[in-house]
């Protein structure tokens, strides 16, 4: 597999890119392209992806990463 990587969107999905297998709960995978948009803000009516639907709710998220500490 590539080199997968996951961003997470200001008050939006998360940004899956790399070619990541993503499937269903049986195991079935879901016919994905390179970058994937996974619903972040459990409104979606496509999920696991995202269909805009967080704009429109308002959805906020404000976490942000801490950077590991430097020892
Ligand atoms: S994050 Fe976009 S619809 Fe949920």
């Amino acid at each position: 597999m590539a080199d997968v990587s996951i961003r997470v969107s200001r008050n939006g999905p998360y940004l899956v890119s790399g070619g990541a297998r993503i499937t269903d709960a049986d195991g079935t995978p879901y016919e994905t392209k390179e970058t994937v948009a996974l619903c972040r803000c459990g409104a979606s009516t496509t999920k696991p992806f995202c269909d805009g639907t967080h704009s429109r709710i308002g959805f906020s998220a404000a976490e942000t990463a801490v950077p590991a500490s430097a020892e």
